[in-house]
């Protein structure tokens, strides 16, 4: 079926026969037949005092909600208003809600919904296409069952991702690991019968100095030997949330053509309990030296994090930005729509909070409050992954990874625990947060990182 989309915000831009409807807000949206063709009216008003430009997305998603839901398979976008529209946010918004983890479903009942536009917005929507299908990787690696995405496999999945691409993959495998020196990784890896592994991705379209991402890619976190308990737990095929975040902006930046140096570090495990299993107790030495007690199996996000840390500076790169699914207690902190952002420089840390805006990624700053490391401490290693302390979380997991940052290095850490799955849904349906954001923060890193 066909329609046209027609963008009204006053009763009196609708034809003469609808103009005594009750309602006209931002967001209502019906369906008519009229003069043979049907018509989607969709009210953008109070658009002046939209809270952000992010609203212009749920415009988008709300219309394309409401086509797959009538069984429209061909929409035209109408040219009046056009302009009152903030067509490249709208569209991204209309195109990800395109989104459906049916792979494994014997019967998809969903058709192809195509979307026709006024000829000078034809280019704004190949860039929104592209933002959507970078978030749309990001959603199907989160979604993926812990049985078909595995290091190996999330590997082999990445050298075809990015193949015919500029970014190039390389991938550590799990017998090189103890030689490069990837001890945390080999460590959080032993238990399972799936072997870990690196992938480092680089980008490079530009002569300037890298900067790194880093991802969390525990492709199941059941905790180990600490082993998690209740039924939450499937959500922890999410716990790769980091690196799928990463991987998304990577693609992104690559289909955009955008001009950068970024090297993507993602250290691939699966956190089980089993014969070789890492044990509570353990001490880890880092290629650095820093030796860590292992004070519970199930704080492994940040064990792997420390080691891509280190990796990355030993390859003379000074601005890194990690994001992972790194502990439960964000959420209590900042409840489930917005993930916390820590830098060791607290100028950064308060400058992201604007592009977490702008990508519709929300970050909130956090403090790395130097007096709550005493929790951390241990007596038999250098420092342990453990808290002894019930509160903040959040904030000790992130004063863990900074412990391995070197004084010059210029780093931005992301808890994103408590935002891989969508806000507000309550269904197991991950988010694909973090791509926009991390995309964003590569194309302004001129403005963000400039003292
Ligand atoms: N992957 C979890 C964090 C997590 C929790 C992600 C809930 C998504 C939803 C992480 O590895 C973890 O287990 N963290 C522990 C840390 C604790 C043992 C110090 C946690 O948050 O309970
Ligand atoms: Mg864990
Ligand atoms: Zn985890």
């Amino acid at each position: 079926m066909k329609a046209n989309l027609i963008f009204y915000k006053h009763q009196k831009e609708l034809p003469i026969q609808l103009q005594n409807r009750s309602v006209c807000e931002f967001g209502e949206i019906f369906q008519d037949y009229d003069e043979h063709v049907d018509s989607i009216y969709v009210c953008y008003a109070q658009s002046d005092e939209l809270q952000g430009e992010r609203e212009w997305e749920k415009l988008g998603n709300i219309c394309y909600t409401f086509v797959e839901k009538n069984h429209i398979t061909h929409v035209e976008i109408d040219e009046n208003n056009c302009e009152k529209i903030n067509m490249p946010v709208f569209l991204e918004g209309f195109y990800k809600a395109d989104y459906h983890f049916d792979r494994y479903l014997s019967s998809k009942d969903r058709k192809e919904v195509s979307l026709k536009l006024p000829k000078p917005f034809e280019n704004i929507s190949i860039n929104a296409q592209k933002a959507a299908a970078a978030v749309h990787v990001a959603r199907d690696i989160c979604n993926e069952p812990a049985n078909k995405l595995y290091p190996t496999r999330f590997a082999d999945y990445l050298t075809q991702l990015f193949d015919l691409t500029d970014v190039e993959v390389e991938i550590i495998q799990s017998k090189d690991l103890k030689e490069k020196e990837f001890y945390a990784i080999e460590t959080v890896g032993k238990g399972s019968e799936y072997a870990p592994c690196v992938a480092i991705l680089t980008l490079k379209n530009s002569g300037e100095d890298p900067v790194a991402l880093i991802g969390k890619g525990i492709t199941f976190d059941s905790g180990g030997v600490n082993v998690k308990t209740g039924s939450a737990i499937a959500e922890m095929k999410m716990d790769l949330g980091g690196a799928a975040a990463v991987i998304g902006a990577m693609k992104l930046l690559a289909d955009r053509n955008t001009a950068c140096h970024v090297k993507a570090i993602l250290p691939m495990a699966v956190n089980v309990s089993g014969a070789n299993a890492y044990l509570p107790s353990d001490v880890i030495q880092y290629r650095d030296g820093t030796t860590v007690e292992v004070g519970n199996t199930d704080a492994e996000g940040r064990l792997v994090i420390a080691d891509a840390i280190l990796y990355a500076q030993q390859l003379g790169i000074d601005r890194m930005i990690d994001i992972a699914t790194l502990t439960g207690n964000v959420g209590q902190a900042l409840g489930l729509k917005t993930a916390a952002i820590y830098s060791n420089d607290i100028k950064l840390s308060t400058k992201l909070y604007k592009y977490g805006q702008k990508s519709g990624d929300s970050v909130w700053p956090m403090p790395l409050e130097k007096d709550y490391k005493r929790y951390l401490n241990s007596e038999v290693a250098d420092i342990s992954n453990m808290s002894n302390h019930p509160f903040a979380g959040s904030i000790t997991a992130a004063l863990f990874i900074e412990h391995f940052v070197k004084e010059g290095t210029k780093w931005i850490h992301i808890d994103m625990a408590n935002t891989t799955k969508i806000f507000p849904s309550t269904k197991l349906e991950a988010s694909g947060f973090g791509t926009k954001l991390l995309y964003e923060l590569i194309v302004q890193r001129e403005e963000l990182w400039d003292d």
